[in-house]
């Protein structure tokens, strides 16, 4: 209620309300507040998934901190886990601005920002200079804009192998509309051309995006199995602009993630658990925005889930609720 009522409010006033330099402000004190984290204390609510003890399934999704500026700071918030990047090869500012709007009506966000970040080297400098964090750390990689599709392989591997110390897992990012045939590498050959080139001891989980079909879903998830994934995070944002038409920023170009997504998330995390009947581990990621909805996606069979547009419309005070509603204080109410 004070996170919307005041932080929220002031936050989404600043800058004129221009949502990308709300968001570096934001993360600037955050970095600059993140000696304190160590007098926080972490929700406990354990588990081990793909060999990897995490102190409670709340994670922060990729995109937000894409950097690693703020890592301390996270797990002083609640979280269980964080995921940084997604980070490229080569160092890139991404698309122009303006690239990130807010839709606060639906409680969405579109963003097309085209992995703005400071290269994997630079990531990988800064996490060695942090030394181990309190909680699990994803690393997320993309391909640089630079390198063609044909050469996307090569461009992910470096990007691992100077990461590959500080990552407790991978997740490849095939997923953002952002970057020009970025998605195409989901195809099942692409797809399995790229896992069978990374070769790396951390598990490797692969994000897919919530706008394939079933068919699409089915094969990937095929690709997956022979390569020995880890898991599958799921999903990205979407293309669709169902349930938004009104805002007057649909028509913006980039990947529409929040409120208007909960419901296809759940849909692909349902159909993916079923089709690898339970045995291939998932992050539930999208539209996540109550404990009820983060009850859901862990109902349908994920494992773990993530939070990046709820946690902007809602504050840490979500990442506690879930928390605390995992914790054991009672079940999730039935849709009507
Ligand atoms: C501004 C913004 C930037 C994002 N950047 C990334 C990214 O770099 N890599 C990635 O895998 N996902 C990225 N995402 C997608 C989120 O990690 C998440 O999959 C998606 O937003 C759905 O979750 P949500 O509805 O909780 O936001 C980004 C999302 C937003 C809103």
């Amino acid at each position: 209620m004070v996170y919307k009522q005041v932080v929220r409010r002031a936050l989404f006033g600043m800058h004129g309300g221009d949502a990308e330099r709300v968001h570096e402000t934001t993360l600037n004190v955050m970095a600059r507040l993140s000696p304190l984290a160590k007098f926080a204390r972490n929700q406990n609510n354990p588990r081990t998934v793909f060999g990897v003890r995490f102190p409670n399934p709340v994670g922060l999704a990729a995109g937000l901190d894409k950097d690693g500026r703020a890592l301390p700071a996270w797990g002083a918030l609640g979280f269980g886990f964080v995921e940084v990047g997604t980070v490229t090869w080569h160092a890139q500012p991404g698309n122009p601005r303006p690239r990130l709007f807010r839709l606060t009506a639906d409680e969405a966000v579109i963003n097309r920002m085209g992995f703005n970040n400071g290269g994997a080297a630079a990531l990988a400098a800064r996490l060695a200079a942090l030394g181990p964090l309190r909680v699990p750390l994803g690393v997320s990689i993309g391909k640089s804009k630079v390198t063609p599709v044909d050469e996307a392989v090569e461009d992910y591997r470096s990007s691992m192998r100077v990461l590959e110390p500080h990552a407790d897992y991978f997740a490849v990012n095939v997923s953002s509309p952002n970057t020009p045939g970025l998605r195409g590498l989901q195809d099942r050959g692409a797809l399995s051309a790229l896992l069978a080139a990374l070769e790396t001891p951390v598990p490797v989980l692969v994000k897919i995006a919530p706008d394939l079909t079933d068919e699409a879903i089915g094969e990937l998830l095929e690709v997956c199995a022979a390569h020995g994934v880890a898991g599958l995070i799921a999903t990205n944002t979407t293309i669709g602009r169902e349930g938004v038409a009104d805002s007057p920023v649909a028509a913006e170009q980039g990947g529409l993630s929040g409120r208007p997504l909960t419901a296809r998330a759940l849909e692909v995390v349902t159909f993916a658990a079923k089709e690898t009947a339970g045995t291939l581990p998932i992050i539930g990621v999208g539209g996540i925005h109550s404990p009820d909805d983060a009850t859901r996606m862990l109902d349908a069979g994920a494992s773990l889930v993530q939070l990046y547009t709820g946690f902007i419309y809602h504050g840490p005070g979500l990442v506690r609720a879930i928390n605390r509603r995992l914790a054991g204080a009672g079940q999730a109410t039935p849709r009507p």
